[in-house]
């Protein structure tokens, strides 16, 4: 197979190429990423140099960037490019609307006129808003996203969606829950506070603590994902989730007993604007026609996530500095300085 990846330099992109050159290494990959602060060609270390893989650098809003990239004729675009953090977006939603939304359809369109045969997007249970603790999201719920970022993530779904309609687009939609694992920025809840607990540091509580998130290991969302675009059925959207919705409080007090640090780093902070209180998943759908469910116990997860920061110091400390930035300013001449600043 030809495919075209879209954000593979990001946390779940990288390892879904990680994943696929391993068990299909006769197969071409095609990363394009525009290498923002969460891209990060360190994360690709392992296949850079497989003949397989290729990297350009280059920004999903860039029609012909995409049109000169994209393969014609390509077995599948796999669109993982976006901003994904909520906090940002409530920052600055501009960009994540521009990003996640035009850059879609900018890639749809791209991806027509190339003759790609699927387009695989890759969405979020955030689409889904707010549930309450009897409620389970499933494929046919309503969409009631309720921050900036699961509102650019919606539109992106329903412009998919438009495509399959009014072109025939053979397309797939996953929506998955939160992601753990390696080389996740640190931004993020888990790497946040591991990274943090590891030199003793705060760790940032919004409001009570008590917001459920359903976490799955990175690993299994991969290979959940790659079942879907081999055989995914056209025009459906797969819900995959780890099966272990828990407040924030409990994860990070796991964190704490794994590290053996003190309670007291968690500091109750101002709570997050429009919070979600609660996220959950029903991916009966994904387990009755693919077969797949997820095999990483939270506990053995984290267990493994924990180990990667604590064996990965040099990575750690590259993104945490901006290392990696300068390293791309020398690269490709180009200043992203700015860009982690903002
Ligand atoms: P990430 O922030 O780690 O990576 C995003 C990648 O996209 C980066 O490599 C970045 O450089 C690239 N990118 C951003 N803007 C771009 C542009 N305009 N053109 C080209 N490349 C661009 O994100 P992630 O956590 O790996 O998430 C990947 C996808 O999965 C996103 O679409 C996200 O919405 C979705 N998702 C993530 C989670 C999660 O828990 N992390 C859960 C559900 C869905
Ligand atoms: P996050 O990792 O940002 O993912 P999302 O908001 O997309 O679910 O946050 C996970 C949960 O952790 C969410 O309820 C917000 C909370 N949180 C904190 O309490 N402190 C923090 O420093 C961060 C980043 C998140």
């Amino acid at each position: 197979m030809k495919l075209f990846v879209t954000g593979g330099a990001g946390f779940i992109g990288s390892q879904f190429i990680r994943d696929w050159v391993k068990r299909f290494p006769q197969d071409q990959i095609i990363n394009f990423d525009k290498l923002t602060y969460a891209g990060n060609l360190a994360n690709l270390a392992s296949v850079e140099f497989n003949n397989s893989y290729s990297f350009i650098r280059g920004d999903i809003r860039d029609s012909d960037a995409l049109l000169e990239a994209i393969p014609h004729g390509a077995d599948a675009v796999v669109h993982f490019a976006a901003e994904s953090h909520v906090d940002r977006s409530i920052h600055g939603a501009a960009e994540f609307v521009s990003t996640n939304a035009l850059g879609t359809q900018v890639l749809l369109d791209a991806s027509r006129h190339r003759k790609v045969a699927r387009f695989m997007h890759i969405s979020t249970d955030e689409v889904g808003g707010s549930m309450n603790s009897e409620e389970w999201l499933k494929e046919d719920s309503p969409l009631k996203p309720r921050s900036p970022y699961a509102a650019s993530k919606t539109a992106a779904e329903h412009l998919v969606r438009a495509a399959g309609e009014t072109f025939g687009t053979d397309f797939v939609v996953t929506r998955t829950s939160n992601n753990y694992g390696p080389f996740q920025f640190p931004e993020k809840l888990l790497p946040l506070a591991i990274c943090n607990a590891m030199e003793n540091k705060p760790i940032p509580v919004y409001g009570d603590g008590m917001q459920v998130r359903d976490w799955i290991h990175v690993e299994d969302n991969c290979r959940a994902l790659i079942a879907t675009l081999r055989d995914g059925r056209a025009g459906q959207t797969y819900h995959i989730g780890g099966g272990f919705p828990r407040p924030n409080r409990y994860v990070l007090e796991s964190i704490l007993a794994l590290l053996g640090r003190p309670k007291s780093l968690l500091a109750p902070t101002k709570d997050r604007l429009g919070h979600d209180r609660r996220y959950a998943v029903n991916f009966d759908k994904i387990a009755r026609e693919l077969n797949w469910r997820p095999l990483i116990s939270f506990q053995d997860g984290l267990r493994q996530t924990i180990r990667w920061y604590q064996e990965n110091q040099d990575w750690v400390k590259a993104v945490r500095s901006c290392q990696y930035l300068n390293y791309y300013k020398e690269q490709y001449g180009e200043s992203l300085a700015s860009a982690k600043a903002a």
